[in-house]
């Protein structure tokens, strides 16, 4: 949901700048703009519509000297994407220039305010108006930018993580967040920002995660300093980033998406490694032992979490009821905050984010912690805003996610699930030495699974071919695949723009059939399990109403496969497993019928990876 990156240091500012924005691209990609002070102190500003490339060839034969930048790649809330409305914003005076990841809600007011002090403005942007505000305080009050910055932050309401350039100060860059995330590295000489430490790794290694409320007063010959808006100063707490750059490669592969679904045998071994011992009997998360009795005396388990998060938390539901005897709640997050949920203290809030960083869980964290509930996270992205709220938790380590559709974070979001289950029930004696080990024998055992289906991602391609002229998907599973169908259908919509839609099996019979024709396909999970029967008497409605079936079966399946027009095969394991097994199989599924159709399957529209705002 915008990207924001700056530098200020020896190097030529521009190539980085451009460099860091390809890699924040996933989190809008509308349009994109830089802002530099050359050395003979002039400020350049130049911005387009479209993605970052359209400004690298639109700026190929200007000005881009300078040591010191800011750059930024939109995801449009206020204004459609154009040039004009993309950042960074600059004063009327073209003095000072601002990049904005986030929302100022109060910006109707200001520009009022402002319009009567003379102020023009050329965009639909919430950020000219913050950044003609911050000029207005500076004018004004004759004061310095860190302080005109100050100033206007502590009469602005909404979200935010700003950069903010004075051309007539090219030593100096001031940044801020509020519930936008902001990391800042420190170099020798040399300073970077970003909206996340991708654009940042391949540089330094010390990096320092900026709190809410703290401003950061970058100068390349002052020391390094953060006061916060009540101008009280910070303590600087230096964090040291461990990234694999080739993770931000696509490594050969077309797109990042299908590099992120081919990792899944690595990121789930990743996972559980540490955690589960070679064994495989016996798993523990420190996470959950640190607050062993807050576990074993809970009253319910309150997931909170958005889109793909929010399928792993429905998963969660079937573990710990069924596992641990413990009621759950899954609570899509944006929701949760505007209810009046009834929150207990002896709740434990579990709040699942691949990026850490989406603003409904965040808010939802901040009301459940305000209630008194314990806030346990599953994140990856570590040093997130939601891993840094909770008050415990498991990171899934499956590395970088750049793919706006949420593939290995889904599995290893999962596979977390799977082990806190197993340890809370162990914990909790509802669970004999034979399952205990038997499911964490299968954990173990995923990832050369996972290697068996993506040997068959031709057959899976081909498959996909035939579909590919469908204008409506149904997506079928039960108990805890139902989840993991949704999961399959948000995949297709996502990156092929194919109406899907995911639904229990069972409950098709009570509306859903009504769509069924020889036009409509309906995926089937149909693995092994409890409810296997069940799921064949559905697939049959289907057959007898013309429905064209493709079903994710397990290896061996007799029946399914002569009834089924297309099967996919997944090995066997444990029924709670499944989902780590049958959700590849849909992620390729999707993955290929949206190459088919042209689609942008890393970028697309309408679409960022991660959403900071309401
Ligand atoms: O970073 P989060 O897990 O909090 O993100 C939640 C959703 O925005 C995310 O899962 C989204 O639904 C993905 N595009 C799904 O592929």
């Amino acid at each position: 949901m915008c990207g924001i990156v700056g530098y200020i240091g020896k190097q030529d500012a521009y190539p980085i700048l451009i460099k860091g924005l390809h890699r924040l691209e996933y989190r809008g990609y509308d349009s994109a703009g830089v802002a530099l002070i050359s050395a003979d102190g002039k400020l350049n500003v130049y911005k387009t519509k479209g993605k970052v490339a359209e400004l690298e060839r639109f700026a190929a034969d200007k000005d881009t000297s300078g040591t010191i930048g800011i750059a930024h790649t939109r995801w449009a809330t206020h204004g459609e994407p154009n040039d004009v409305n993309a950042h960074p914003h600059y004063s009327q005076n073209g003095r000072i220039a601002l990049i904005h990841n986030g929302i100022i809600e109060n910006y109707g007011v200001l520009k009022q305010m402002l319009i009567g002090k003379g102020y023009t403005f050329r965009s639909e942007t919430d950020t000219e108006v913050l950044v003609q505000f911050i000029d207005y305080l500076r004018t004004t009050n004759n004061c310095s930018l860190f302080e005109a910055v100050q100033a206007a932050l502590n009469q602005v309401i909404g979200a935010y993580a700003i950069a903010v350039l004075d051309r007539d100060n090219k030593d100096e860059i001031i940044a801020a967040r509020k519930s936008s995330p902001l990391v800042i590295g420190i170099g020798d000489g040399e300073y970077f920002l970003a909206s996340d430490a991708t654009p940042i790794a391949e540089y330094v290694k010390d990096v320092v995660y900026l709190n809410d409320g703290e401003i950061a007063i970058i100068n390349r010959n002052k020391p390094f300093r953060i006061v916060n808006l009540n101008n009280i100063e910070s303590k600087i707490d230096i964090c040291k980033l461990e990234m694999n750059i080739s993770e931000l490669e696509k490594g050969g592969y077309p797109h990042f998406m299908l590099k992120e679904i081919f990792e899944q045998p690595r990121t789930i071994t990743d996972c559980i490694r540490g955690r589960i011992n070679v064994e495989g009997t016996d798993v523990i998360l420190s996470g959950i032992l640190d607050h062993k009795e807050r576990f074993l005396n809970a009253r319910r388990i309150i997931c909170v979490a958005c889109g793909t998060s929010w399928h792993a938390g429905m998963i969660g539901e079937y573990l710990f009821e069924d596992l641990c005897g413990i009621e759950v709640k899954v609570e899509y997050a944006s929701e949760f905050r505007y209810r009046n949920p009834v929150v207990h203290p002896d709740d434990i809030v579990l709040a699942i984010s691949q990026s850490g960083e989406t603003a409904d869980t965040l808010a939802a964290v901040e009301l459940a912690k305000s209630r008194g509930a314990f806030i346990y996270g599953i994140c990856n992205v570590v040093g997130s805003s939601i891993a840094r709220a909770t008050d415990s938790g498991t990171y899934i380590h499956v590395g970088p996610e750049i793919g706006v559709a949420s593939t290995k974070a889904f599995t290893g979001q999962v596979t977390v699930l799977v082990m806190m289950a197993m340890m809370i029930a162990r914990l909790k004696g509802r669970i004999d030495t034979e399952r205990y080990e038997s499911v964490l024998r299968g954990l173990l055992a995923m990832p050369e699974k996972i290697k068996e289906i993506l040997s068959q991602a031709d057959r899976i391609k081909e498959v996909a071919a035939i579909y590919t002229y469908a204008r409506n998907f149904l997506y079928l599973g039960r108990g805890c695949n139902y989840p993991t169908a949704m999961e399959g259908a948000l995949k297709l919509k996502e990156i092929s723009y194919i109406h899907a839609e995911g639904c229990p099996a069972a409950e098709m019979k009570h509306g859903t059939i009504a769509l069924i024709d020889h036009e409509m396909p309906t995926v089937v999970i149909a693995t092994n399990g409890s409810i296997y029967e069940k799921t064949i008497s559905n697939i049959q409605e289907i057959k007898a109403r013309g429905g064209k079936v493709i079903a994710v079966v397990t290896e061996g399946d007799t029946i399914v496969s002569h009834m089924a027009d297309h099967c996919i095969w997944v090995p066997e394991t444990d029924e709670y497993l499944t989902p780590l097994l049958s959700s590849i199989p849909l992620q390729l599924f999707a993955y290929y019928i949206a190459v088919n159709k042209g689609r942008d399957v890393d970028q697309p529209r309408n679409l960022a990876k991660s959403v900071t705002v309401e």
